[in-house]
């Protein structure tokens, strides 16, 4: 894989406590419904963080308060010590960047110009240099369209820099998405569901990548659904059941708390813990079930795969 060259600094190094992202007691209402309630977290340098929680949990609700697109009920939010605004592009400026879970790509611009999209907050040329297309003007476009083939190179989307978005397949659009959040130069990237709907190859292609972004400075928080991504990647996870954070720790410890195999987990992934024995009574239950294969007897517990969402996203 190519590096992550950086024509500048992520935003705001100047701070040296190691602390990117601070958020303290983040609540958000909608009417009577509280979707995020009273939650702490912080992210560090070098740092990639999970934030895992069934669905409705809140994580994108909790993304949104981070990067300006809700205003946060109650808590706040700051970026290396320092509060953030509440309007996302002065975020971006700021450094933190973000995917969507949802992709929001422009459609019918090239891949090129989606990662120079990104590229704006970074680059001083205003509108009226841009009209009148001076020596300045052109000099900021060749600098702005080398970093932005810098990344495509990263990402592994140099190749189809003239292709349309939505010509892409769909894995390659979540790639251009982290490609567009990174020609911001972030000091902090959010990722919301960067797997979604991709086969294992690209899953295992985008851990890659995200470890990749950290070894070159910059720290990640990440949502996601498949547990091994998370459990393989991530340095710290936080739990969010019902918009509140449930538990905090390393993968070892939050993938071996009971209240998250119960409250989400639902039943043990390939490789976990204990995912052998539960194979083990599955199938004795069914060759107790004898001649119907799957079919429980009427006094036998309810399927542990029916339970609450599936560990690789399968209640999406
Ligand atoms: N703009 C909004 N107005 C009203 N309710 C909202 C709004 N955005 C989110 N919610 C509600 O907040 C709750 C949390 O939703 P959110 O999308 O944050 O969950 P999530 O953890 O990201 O779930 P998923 O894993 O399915 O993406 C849900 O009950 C949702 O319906
Ligand atoms: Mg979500």
């Amino acid at each position: 894989m190519t590096t992550f060259p950086s024509t500048a600094e992520p935003a705001g190094t100047a701070d040296t406590t190691g602390t990117v992202l601070e958020a303290a007691g983040v609540t958000m209402r909608f009417g009577g419904l509280t979707a995020v309630r009273g939650v702490d977290l912080t992210v560090r340098t070098g740092e990639i963080v999970g934030l895992i929680g069934p669905n409705g949990a809140g994580k994108t609700t909790f993304f949104n308060c981070l990067t300006g697109l809700y205003v946060p009920t109650e808590g706040s939010v700051s970026y290396r010590g320092t509060r953030l605004s509440r309007k996302p592009h002065l975020v971006t400026k700021a450094g933190i960047a973000r995917t969507f879970q949802n992709i929001r790509l422009f459609a019918n611009m090239t891949v090129l110009e989606n990662t120079l999209v990104g590229r704006h907050t970074r680059t001083k040329e205003g509108l009226w240099s841009a009209l009148l297309r001076g020596p300045g003007f052109h000099k900021a476009e060749r600098s702005s369209e080398q970093r932005a083939m810098e990344l495509l190179e990263f990402t592994g989307l140099a190749a189809k820099r003239d292709h349309l978005a939505r010509n892409l397949p769909y894995g390659e659009q979540r790639k251009l998405e982290i490609a567009r959040a990174l020609a911001s130069d972030p000091g902090l990237l959010l990722l919301d569901e960067p797997t979604a709907g991709m086969n294992p190859q690209e899953t295992r292609a985008t851990q890659d990548l995200v470890l990749a972004i950290r070894d070159q400075g910059t720290a990640v928080l990440v949502i996601e659904h498949d547990m091994r991504f998370i459990f393989n990647l991530c340095d710290r996870v936080a739990v969010l059941v019902q918009g509140e954070k449930l538990l905090e720790g390393t993968s070892e410890v939050v993938q071996a708390d009971e209240r998250v195999i119960a409250a989400y987990l639902g039943t043990p992934f390939d490789d976990a813990p204990g995912a052998e024995e539960a194979a083990e009574v599955r199938a004795a239950e069914e060759a107790r079930s004898g001649a119907a294969p799957g079919a429980a007897p009427e006094d036998s517990p309810p399927d542990a795969a029916s339970g609450p969402a599936t560990p690789e996203g399968g209640a999406r």
